[in-house]
């Protein structure tokens, strides 16, 4: 056998036959994750509140990749129906490999979603508060709860929760006044929310010490939608590289962490900022 035969780091990113559970997975990260997965071999499963959205893209992921994908419609907040998630994934692949914990819900600044959030901390919706924490972080719990039987019987297993910028610093709401209308504003959920994710990657990645399960914490910042210039302005001088994340940019960092290629990473944080958070 030739030293290039036996040295082939390309292979640490096949996923063939693995199984992947991508919550959020008809969002707009999700159905880049969805597609980057297949594209590697494995089995997606998109999983999302918006079933028919979820199906759809379940139906794109199979007709690009060729790999059986399949849907269904789970809100991340019941219990039960992440039980049923879960059941039916393992009724239809028999495994799980991988969960990634995406569903969130995240404010948009985007065209689409234009003087949304004018509600400022004083006056912040009790019922707001705990509906964000409600899917942001135990939506995240649950999820990695109802994964750890299958996964600790399989002595293996790989959990990537998704965090944001917001989970480390706080959010430069300068970002989203205009001027002559009402201040806008990244609501408090989303920080204290992307803040919890690192403190459960860090409990899980240490509770499951030794059994195999890798947990780690993907941290991307601003991806490009359909922002107004003066917001992809503003966000470009925040950043070192001077722009807005592209989809895919976040996506390969997202194979790296559910692929064998990250084998020594439990308990991290892999930070996509473009610099962000490095002034
Ligand atoms: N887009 C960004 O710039 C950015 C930056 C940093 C972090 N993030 C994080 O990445 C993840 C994905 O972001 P995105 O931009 O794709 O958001 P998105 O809003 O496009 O997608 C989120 C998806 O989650 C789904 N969802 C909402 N509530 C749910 C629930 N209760 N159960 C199941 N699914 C539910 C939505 O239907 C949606 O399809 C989020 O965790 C977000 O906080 C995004």
């Amino acid at each position: 056998m030739s030293a290039a035969e036996m040295y082939r780091p390309m292979k640490n990113y096949d996923l063939s036959d693995q199984v992947a559970v991508i919550t959020g997975g008809a969002g707009l990260l999700g159905r880049e994750y969805g597609d980057v997965l297949s594209a590697a071999g494995a089995h997606v499963v998109v999983a999302d509140i918006l079933g028919t959205k979820a199906a759809d893209v379940a139906a794109q992921v199979n007709k690009k990749s060729g790999v059986e994908a399949m849907s269904h419609a789970t809100d991340v907040a019941s219990p039960e129906s992440v039980k049923d998630l879960i059941n039916t994934t393992i009724d239809k692949f028999g495994r799980i490999d991988i969960l990634v914990n995406n569903a969130a819900l995240d404010p948009k600044f985007d065209a689409a979603h234009h003087g949304e959030h004018t509600s400022n901390f004083e006056n912040f919706p009790f019922a707001k508060w705990q509906e964000s924490l409600d899917v942001n972080v135990t939506g995240m719990f649950l999820c990695a709860q109802a994964v750890a039987g299958p996964m600790l019987e399989a002595k293996s297993g790989i959990i990537v929760n998704i965090s944001s910028t917001y989970g480390l610093v706080g959010p430069d709401q300068r970002l989203y006044e205009r001027e002559g209308e009402a201040n806008q504003y990244k609501p408090v959920t989303y920080s204290v929310a992307k803040a919890a994710v690192l403190g459960l990657t860090r409990y899980l990645a240490t509770y499951f010490r030794g059994s195999g399960i890798r947990v780690n914490t993907l941290t991307p910042g601003g991806v490009v939608a359909d922002h107004d210039e003066e917001f992809m302005e503003r966000y470009a001088e925040k950043t070192i590289l001077n722009r807005m994340a592209n989809p895919e940019e976040i996506s390969s960092a997202l194979l790296f962490l559910v692929s064998p290629a990250s084998s020594y990473m439990t308990g991290s944080n892999l930070i996509v900022d473009g610099g962000w958070t490095a002034w």
